[in-house]
């Protein structure tokens, strides 16, 4: 039997199993959620007014957010109550709403950038939703590779410096989607002071990730936001956070940080589209998250006992199966929500169809390249998060034999 002939027979052994396997999704699971049921129940009918003395029932209290909320939140993004807003439940809203009001009236008293070609620099691989977001809202993208320190400065630095009509750059600094890379304290402050032919060039820091270490020696790296006010660029970064995976998804609270002449930037436009955020359930997870033993940090430990086992299987299985055979190489994250593996041949379509098959679901070939498009066909995102420790480790099985199976049939 040659060995494509025994790949397939190993799979369609597998496949006779009739698993439905999903590794796909980069949620919490179940488990991580329980540790935040409290927060369901933690407010009542006595808690009508803030500590800060805002009635949580009205509407007064301003459209940054609480400021209890403004402070904790604040503090995630190394930031100051003063220079933070807090929404409501996405910050992938709050970013979208950022770029609209640029659209229509520019950033930092500069020109609306819908007026003319709009690019938009993204490190990839990256955050499929980031890519389909900048799309539908008219932007070229210009990619940069993301590399083990952040995006390649070299290339950022190229297209910032030598077109206006490129405005910024989009990114997540902390522990990435998809690679688990953080920028580096150097490339922190590179990013601050280059120079950008666009006026108000900004830079789109997604920090989904922040806290979300996985080991006992977290990644902080400088803050941008400080690191842009040192260089006398105070205005050139907007980072954005939100309880999505700290609490609940989706039913958590959105945030941002940046320099205080852009928080009154903002705050002006988002008071023409509403008198104020949920405080109600900004509140509730203040009080939830200000008593949790360790506060987020504590919090944030105890996901992470939840977490590093699934991780440690992922990394378990494909040292195991795929190590030394040069068919693929992988990320090994210290903290965030996912592995990336690159095979060494253009396979990942496939390898995705075979796992389909076999009953184990992939998060789509491409999905971390604008478009949709890898022009290598070699990245896939695993994400471990959400299934039980027993499913990560059975459907990492599938995935590591479908990369040695679709290797063999493009060699053959
Ligand atoms: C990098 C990144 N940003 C934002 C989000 C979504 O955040 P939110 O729920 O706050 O909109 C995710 C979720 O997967 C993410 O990975």
């Amino acid at each position: 039997m040659s060995e494509l002939e025994a790949l397939r027979a190993q799979f369609e052994e597998k496949k006779g199993r009739g698993l439905s396997l999903n590794i796909q999704r980069g949620q919490p699971s179940d488990e991580d959620f329980d540790l935040s049921s409290a927060m369901l129940t933690c407010v009542g009918p006595d808690d009508v007014t803030s500590p800060s003395g805002i009635a949580l029932r009205n509407y007064p209290g301003g459209v940054a957010g609480l400021k209890e909320a403004r402070e904790m939140f604040g503090a995630v993004l190394s930031a100051k109550a003063d220079q933070t807003i807090v929404g409501n439940n996405s910050s992938l809203a709050m970013l979208a709403n950022t770029l609209m009001w640029a659209l229509l009236r520019g950033l930092g008293g500069g020109e609306p950038w819908a007026g003319g070609a709009r690019k938009m620099i993204v490190a990839v691989p990256g955050y499929d939703r980031h890519f389909t977001l900048l799309d539908a809202l008219g932007f070229e993208m210009v990619t940069v590779p993301m590399t083990s320190d952040g995006p390649d400065l070299d290339e950022v630095e190229k297209f910032a410096s030598s077109d206006p009509s490129v405005r910024g750059l989009v990114f997540v600094p902390t522990y990435s989607n998809p690679t688990g890379d953080t920028i580096s304290d150097a490339n922190v402050e590179r990013l601050a002071r280059m120079t950008a032919a666009s006026v108000d060039f900004t830079i789109f820091a997604d920090d989904a990730y922040v806290v979300h270490h996985l080991t006992d020696a977290p990644h902080r790296p400088k803050s941008l936001i400080a690191a842009c006010a040192e260089a006398g660029n105070s205005d050139r970064a907007i980072v954005y956070g939100s309880t999505s995976k700290i609490t609940f998804s989706g039913a958590g609270i959105g945030f941002l940080a940046t320099s205080e002449a852009n928080v009154k930037l903002l705050t002006g436009y988002l008071s023409q589209e509403f008198i104020g955020p949920n405080k109600i359930e900004q509140y509730r997870h203040v009080k939830f998250l200000g008593s949790y033993p360790g506060g987020i940090e504590g919090l944030m430990r105890a996901h992470a006992e939840i977490l590093r086992p699934k991780f440690d299987a992922v990394q378990r299985v494909l040292e195991r199966d795929l190590g030394g055979t040069g068919l693929a190489t992988w990320t090994k994250p210290e903290g965030g929500y996912f592995v990336s593996l690159d095979t060494s041949k253009p396979v990942v379509t496939r390898v995705v169809e075979l796992a389909n098959e076999a009953g184990v679901s992939l998060t789509p070939a491409g999905a971390s390249f604008p478009h949709g498009e890898d022009p290598s066909d070699s990245n896939l995102r695993i994400a471990p998060s959400r299934p039980p420790l027993a499913e990560v480790e059975q459907a990492m099985e599938i995935v590591t034999l479908c990369i040695k199976l679709a290797s063999a049939e493009h060699a053959a």
